[in-house]
């Protein structure tokens, strides 16, 4: 959905403001300009700069802001009316049109913006900040003072607020209305291409111009590809699983689903545990999270439980504590339980300054590494998968491989792999789920059953 109200970015701007450390000066971005594709005039779909929305709300291109850091005082920047773009692009919005739009002090025209950045004592930018055009009088922050305006900015990004949370709820409302509708048309002899383009038109239709990434539809073994994107293969077995993980965004707001379900609507056995395992994976992380929680520690819940699953259903064999030493659970769970969601799918805030990822199988791909505060958004997303290109090393390796019984594990093997992705809010004591879409492998197959 385009921003059809006015959000109150200056408390963003305020919360910015309390994580860096400095007096005076200005702070500067530049938003996101609009893209044209290689050697045309054909324009990129336009997304704006996160941080930039983040202070400023704005979702259109070639804009600039500044936030004296004094005084608090932001200023946009907005294009110069251009004559040949008006003849193309129609009439942009006045200044006092923007002002009323943008929650931001003052909106001047970027004409002005060379001068403002001359007078100021230090300009801090963002690494990503383009300054290459800039007067080489104006006195750019270094480099080092670049980094800690990323991270003021990741620190007040990481904790929500209210009304950013009912944003992410409106995405997740939105992606899970469309995730229940892929299920129910789901058939054998429909494909991968045909539930994305339905989980694009079913967001489009409620307001939900943009994904907040590219939809991965997989079937089969497609569905242990994590990043998938092809998204072209025809569904010819009922037995087969889909993998879809798509999310819309809402003003520039991600929402990250993932369900999995039968072609035809009914559970194989060897589906039904596989589903089953991870199902058990999530809620058993679900359960464990709260404000003060590692994440680290979330991560090593889930792979337990699918210890335990993979030694119930005959996959693993041996004992259960040398399978966790040796990391034997990674072949099959390969990434990390989730990450930070906001206005980027992998929300920045992860990794707080100094913090190194554990070098071990599977862990070492987790996207967060920090204690779980009350307004974090994460997603909490373990999978079990099927993919030979990584599970046939720990196969192959004597010192790993005698802990995977090969029949069991061909058996289990067109299963491909299952997803289970929901986006929650953390709360003191607890958490606040957002995803709707059913996951109870009864209601699935109840839903799927009424067409
Ligand atoms: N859709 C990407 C992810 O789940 O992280
Ligand atoms: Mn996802
Ligand atoms: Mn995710």
């Amino acid at each position: 959905m385009s921003v059809t109200h006015r959000l109150p970015t200056l408390q963003n701007v305020q919360k910015v403001l309390k994580n860096f450390d400095a007096q005076k000066g200005l702070i500067y971005l530049n938003g996101q300009v609009l893209v044209e594709r290689d050697d045309t005039d054909v324009e990129l779909p336009f997304r704006q700069e996160s941080n930039f929305f983040y202070v400023t709300g704005v979702a259109e291109p070639d804009f600039h802001v500044t936030i004296d850091i004094e005084t608090k005082h932001v200023r946009l920047f907005a294009p110069n009316v251009n004559p040949e773009l008006v003849m193309w692009m129609g009439m942009p919005d006045s200044l006092e049109e923007l002002k009323a739009k943008y929650d931001v002090d003052e909106v001047v025209y970027v004409d002005q913006l060379a001068q403002h950045l001359l007078s100021a004592s230090i300009v801090y930018t963002l690494p990503i900040t383009k300054t290459d055009k800039l007067d080489s009088e104006i006195k750019l922050c270094s480099s080092e003072e670049s980094k800690k305006l990323h991270t003021a900015f990741a620190e007040a990004r990481a904790i929500k607020s209210d009304w950013e949370i009912e944003i992410i709820r409106k995405a997740n409302e939105i992606s899970s209305n469309a995730h229940v509708k892929l299920m129910k048309a789901s058939q054998e002899g429909a494909s991968e291409t045909q539930l994305h383009a339905l989980f694009l038109y079913e967001c489009h239709r409620y307001g939900a111009l943009f994904q907040a990434y590219y939809p991965i539809v997989g079937v089969g073994k497609n569905a242990a590809t994590l990043h998938y994107n092809k998204n072209n293969a025809p569904f010819k077995q009922a037995s087969d699983i889909v993998l879809v993980d798509a999310g819309c965004e809402v003003s520039c707001y991600a929402s990250d689903i993932t369900r999995c379900f039968p072609v035809g609507g009914k559970f194989t056995p060897e589906a039904r545990t596989i589903y089953t395992i991870v199902l058990d994976m999530q809620k058993a992380c679900l359960n464990a999270c709260k404000a003060g929680v590692a994440w680290e520690e979330i991560h090593n819940i889930a792979t337990k439980v699918a210890c335990d699953g993979l030694l119930e259903c005959g996959i693993l064999v041996g004992d259960k504590e040398e399978i966790l030493a040796n990391h034997v659970v990674a072949a099959f769970f390969p990434h990390g339980i989730g990450h930070m969601l906001g206005l980027d799918v992998h929300d920045l805030g992860g990794y707080p300054e100094g913090t190194e990822r554990i070098d071990a199988p599977g862990i070492r791909n987790l996207r967060m590494r920090r204690n779980l505060q009350s307004g974090f958004v994460v997603t909490v997303e373990p999978g079990v998968y099927f993919c030979d290109f990584l599970i046939d090393p720990v196969l192959n390796d004597p010192k790993t491989g005698k802990y995977i019984n090969k029949d069991v594990l061909n058996k289990y093997k067109p299963v491909g792999g299952v997803r289970i992705e929901d986006n929650i809010v953390i709360t003191q004591d607890g958490y606040h789920n957002l995803t709707t879409v059913p996951k109870e492998i009864e209601e699935i197959e109840a839903l799927m059953a009424t067409k």
